[in-house]
C-alpha cells in the first residue's frame, strides 16, 4: 500500500505553484509529499504545518514553517485521510492532528486529499471516528456521544494531542448523515473537534495508483 500511497503523494506536486505557501497534513501519505516538496522547495515560499509530526519532517528538508495567523488563507492544503466517500466527505484523525488539519482546511482554497484505494467507502464510519477532547471531559463526551449515536467511544489511551488533549475513537458508526453528525458532535461541551471532514470535504481527491486517479 505504500506505493500507492507515495503515488498520490507525488501526484499532488501537480497543485503546486510558484511562490506559495502550502498547507501541510499528517501521516505516512503525506510523508511522500512532503519528501517530493522537498525535492521542489525553491519554488515555493514556506509551509503551515498541521502537526509537530510534518514540522520536523518539513524543516529537516529546508522548508520553512510559517504561522498562520502570519500567512492568512492559504490557496492550497494537502493531507491524507482514514476514509473517503463518493461526495469527497473525510474520516480523518487516524494520527491524532484533526484539530489543526481541520483549521488548516478551513483555511485554504483548495483541499487535495491524497489517499491509497482502500480508503475508498461507500458510507464512512468503518474506520473509528476521532474526537478529540479536553480531558475533563472524556467522559462526560463519551457518554454523550453513546446516547446520540450508539456508536462505542473508546479513548485512545497513551496518546496525547499536540494541543494536550485526549483522542475517544468512535467505534460501530454507520454515518449517513455526516454533516448532520460533525454538528451534532461539535456542539458537545468539552469536544474540541470531531474527525469529520463533511461540512468542509475535499475538494479533489486522489487516488494512489498507476496511473493515479483524480476525483
Ligand atoms: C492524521 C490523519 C491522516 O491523514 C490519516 O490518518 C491518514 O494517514 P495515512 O496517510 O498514514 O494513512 O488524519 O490525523
Amino acid at each position: 500500500m505504500s506505493e500507492a500511497k507515495r503515488l498520490a503523494g507525488e501526484k499532488a506536486i501537480d497543485y503546486i505553484e510558484d511562490g506559495m505557501v502550502v498547507g501541510v497534513g499528517t501521516g505516512s501519505t503525506v510523508a511522500y509529499f512532503i519528501d517530493a516538496l522537498g525535492r521542489i522547495r525553491d519554488r515555493i515560499q514556506g509551509a503551515v504545518s498541521s502537526s509537530e509530526q510534518s514540522t520536523q519532517r518539513l524543516r529537516a528538508l529546508g522548508i520553512e514553517v510559517m504561522d498562520l495567523n502570519a500567512t492568512g488563507p492559504l490557496p492550497l492544503y494537502v493531507d491524507g485521510a482514514d476514509e473517503c466517500d463518493a461526495h469527497k466527505r473525510l474520516i480523518k484523525g487516524g494520527g491524532a492532528a484533526l484539530t489543526r488539519e481541520k483549521i488548516i482546511a478551513e483555511a485554504s482554497r483548495t483541499f487535495v486529499c491524497i489517499v491509497d484505494p482502500a480508503k475508498r467507502v461507500d458510507v464512512l464510519g468503518r474506520f473509528p471516528l476521532p474526537v478529540e477532547v479536553i480531558p475533563m471531559a472524556r467522559s462526560l463526551v463519551a457518554r454523550e456521544i453513546l446516547a446520540q449515536t450508539g456508536g462505542q467511544p473508546v479513548w485512545r489511551d497513551g496518546v496525547t494531542t499536540d494541543n494536550g488533549n485526549w483522542i475517544l475513537d468512535i467505534h460501530g458508526l454507520r454515518i449517513v448523515d455526516p454533516v448532520g453528525l460533525e454538528s451534532a458532535i461539535n456542539q458537545i461541551p468539552g469536544v474540541v473537534s470531531v474527525g469529520l471532514f463533511a461540512r468542509r470535504p475535499a475538494d479533489v481527491v486522489i487516488v494512489g495508483g498507476e496511473p493515479p486517479l483524480v476525483l
